[in-house]
């Protein structure tokens, strides 16, 4: 059993009691909030915050409002004790563990909905997410209230969802994104992974290098339509069961591009199932400078 000496606080005034101290003491704090089952890329985001701040919270809670009724929110890793150790290693210097009732009392009733950058690919696919995401990451950011907070980039569309509401609410703190980390083969870490039978993983692993060779396509001003079409098959052929979408948007706001070519900062997304687990992944595309004659 592995051990962890790491502070845990249940309620919102002890974290508040926590962080009040380290405002007094001059200290720059950064906010790490998961859902737990954590794994390096977790890791990765708390040494980020550990370089840009003089102390790091982490939260751990299991958010049952961006989960639909039909999703995992049972059945999802728990493990409190072995998350502890592994912030702990990390450079963590407090964990934010709250009850559900903590965070969502008798007769909570308020969301926070955030607009248009919310809505597509998983937005569309799955309606109640973002929701919730932005309702719970509004709490902690106004409960910790911390300089920074960082997020993970495999999950590219939440950022930009978080970086609009901390705007639009003027909620005082830093939105900072962490690069995703991989497995040598490239699938991008996550929670879920742990779902993937053996099979399954062999397939799961293909998704990022026909995600590099789309991206690179692109950046060679493939054509938009033909390479998302080429993608898709290309996702298929590799024994993905589902597509939800692969999709190339404007970086900034994830608009569809205005013209057949990537000509300005965009990433390339994409969400597809191997049997009943549902990944995610993105890559940056480069812009390639358009032609007069381009369309
Ligand atoms: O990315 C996650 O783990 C969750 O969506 C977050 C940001 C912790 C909110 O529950």
């Amino acid at each position: 059993m592995i051990e962890s000496r790491l502070p845990i606080v249940r309620t919102v005034a002890d974290l508040r009691s926590v962080t009040a101290t380290w405002r007094r003491e001059g200290k720059r704090f950064a906010l790490v909030p998961t859902m737990g089952a954590l794994h390096e890329g977790h890791l990765s985001l708390v040494r980020l915050a550990r370089a840009r701040a003089g102390r790091v919270v982490a939260s751990l809670f299991v958010n049952p409002r961006q989960f639909a009724a039909h999703e995992d929110l049972d059945i999802y890793p728990r493990d409190e004790a072995g998350d502890a150790a592994l912030l702990a290693s990390a450079g963590c210097d407090i964990l934010f563990a709250p009850a559900p009732g903590e965070i969502y009392p008798p007769g909570f009733s308020t969301s926070v909905s955030v607009g248009a950058v919310s809505e597509p690919l998983e937005g569309a696919v799955r309606p109640h997410f973002f929701g919730g995401v932005a309702t719970v990451v509004t709490k902690l950011l106004l409960q910790a209230l911390p300089d920074i907070a960082v997020f993970g980039e495999k999950d590219y569309q939440q950022i930009l969802v978080i970086k609009r509401l901390a705007r639009d609410l003027d909620i005082p703190v830093e939105i900072i994104g962490g690069e995703t980390v991989r497995e040598a083969d490239g699938l991008a870490m996550s929670s879920r992974n742990a779902y993937l039978a053996p099979a399954e993983r062999a397939i799961a692993g293909r998704l990022n290098a026909i995600l590099r060779e789309g991206a690179l396509a692109l950046e060679r001003r493939r054509p938009i339509e033909t390479a998302e079409a080429e993608l898709k098959q290309h996702i298929v052929a590799a024994g993905f069961s589902k597509i939800d979408y692969v999709s190339v948007r404007d970086a900034e706001d994830l608009t569809p591009l205005p013209h057949a070519t990537v000509d300005r900062p965009a990433r390339l997304l994409a969400a597809a199932w191997v049997g009943a687990t549902r990944l995610i992944d993105n890559l940056p595309v480069m812009a390639t400078p358009r032609a007069v004659n381009d369309v």
